[in-house]
């Protein structure tokens, strides 16, 4: 490799790569706040218009959005007609830019990039030290990660996601006990107990916020058959008291991941499914360089994913972990039977089946 000549040609393209990178970057910042602003929505399906009218359309400061609309036109978002002073947002692009878009808003994923460096510092102190950034210092996440998993969930839980396990819908139709381990804000659960009133759902999770979040919608939508607990999954002490256990994106990113796939598998009922969805990247780090998002994944991972869990003296095992890993651990954890299978939906997903055979 010393041997080898420097090739000039190689050294410009990936000069070329990493101002991409910046401006990808900026693009992100600016996106995630046309996101959180609501510009984008403002601007689809609307004819060309001036900073000032899509500034009062979207009822904002007219100098800040004259300054976003210039890092959108460079950034070949949005389009600008010099002549007018006109702005306009393609419906092409409006396709992965707003609410409307459900599941294809990339621009709620840009999100993470402002949440992310807001622990740039700590990060860097771990990785001079080691250790983890706690929950605590991520005061966005919770919420975040409940509009991310909400537009994946209104769109497919009930329809596409419960499918998977054979049978499955028609068994949450007839009445069984259900849990879902890390729920998060619990919009999954409430959605479960919604569409299947004769079944039982209890959402854990050790987040105040999400399970205060999750109570909150269960009363605003009425729902008798959802309840939710504030604990540490780590020690689930249940034994064959469900019939199906669901875990949304919570494995990862546990303290004791092996521990609770265990206190999963010993909480199911001899016929019990446990339904775990994660990252469904390779365990092996060459295998993943064509896997949608990995650099933003792995990014997310080591940011926040692993940190959460090294911070709490885990195992920080990482949203990378990877299908290999998670099929083992699965087995170590007592699941013979393990099913990989992905929605339309979602591309980064793999929705694992297990069983105990
Ligand atoms: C990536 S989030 C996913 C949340 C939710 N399932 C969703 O899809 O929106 C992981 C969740 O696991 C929870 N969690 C992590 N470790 C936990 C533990 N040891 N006990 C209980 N909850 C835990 C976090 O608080 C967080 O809400």
């Amino acid at each position: 490799m010393a041997d080898r000549p420097f090739d000039e040609a190689r050294s410009e393209a990936f000069a070329g790569r990493m101002m991409d990178v910046l401006n990808g970057a900026g693009i992100a910042l600016m996106t995630s706040i046309g996101h959180q602003v609501g510009l984008f929505d403002a601007m689809a399906g609307r004819p060309p218009a001036t900073s000032h009218e899509i500034a009062a359309a979207a009822g904002l400061n007219e100098r800040y959005v004259r300054e976003w609309l210039g890092a959108m036109v460079t950034g070949r978002v949005v389009d600008h007609d010099p002549a007018d002073g006109t702005y306009a947002l393609p419906a092409e692009h409006a396709a992965w830019l707003t609410r409307a878009a459900g599941t294809n808003n990339l621009s709620l994923q840009a999100q993470y990039v402002p949440l992310l460096a807001q622990v740039e510092g700590p990060i860097v102190e771990c990785f001079r030290n080691g250790g983890g950034v706690p929950y605590a210092a991520f005061p966005r996440f919770q919420r975040l990660m409940a509009e991310e998993s909400g537009a994946v969930h209104d769109a497919a839980l009930v329809d596409a996601i419960l499918p998977l396990v054979p049978g499955l819908p028609e068994r949450l139709a007839t009445g069984i006990d259900v849990a879902d381990v890390g729920c998060g804000s619990g919009h999954a659960i409430n959605l479960m107990a919604r569409a299947f009133p004769h079944s039982r759902f209890v959402g854990y999770d050790f987040s105040e916020e999400g399970v205060r979040a999750g109570r909150e919608e269960a009363t605003r939508w009425g729902l008798a058959n959802a309840r939710f607990e504030a604990r540490d999954a780590t020690d689930l002490g249940a034994r064959e008291r469900f019939d199906l256990v669901t875990a949304f994106d919570a494995i990862h990113d546990q303290i004791h991941p092996a521990h609770v796939l265990a206190g999963i598998a010993e909480a199911l009922r001899p016929d019990g499914v446990f339904l775990m969805v994660d990252i469904g990247a390779s365990s092996r780090v060459h295998e993943n360089t064509e896997f949608p998002l990995a650099p933003f994944l792995y990014t997310i991972s080591c940011m926040h994913c692993m940190t959460v869990s090294l911070a709490l003296g885990g195992a920080g095992l990482g949203a990378m972990w990877g299908e290999q890993t998670a099929r083992a651990m699965l087995a170590d954890a007592g699941f013979d039977c393990v099913e990989v299978k992905r929605i339309e939906d979602d591309l980064v997903n793999t929705y694992y089946v297990a069983t105990k055979g």
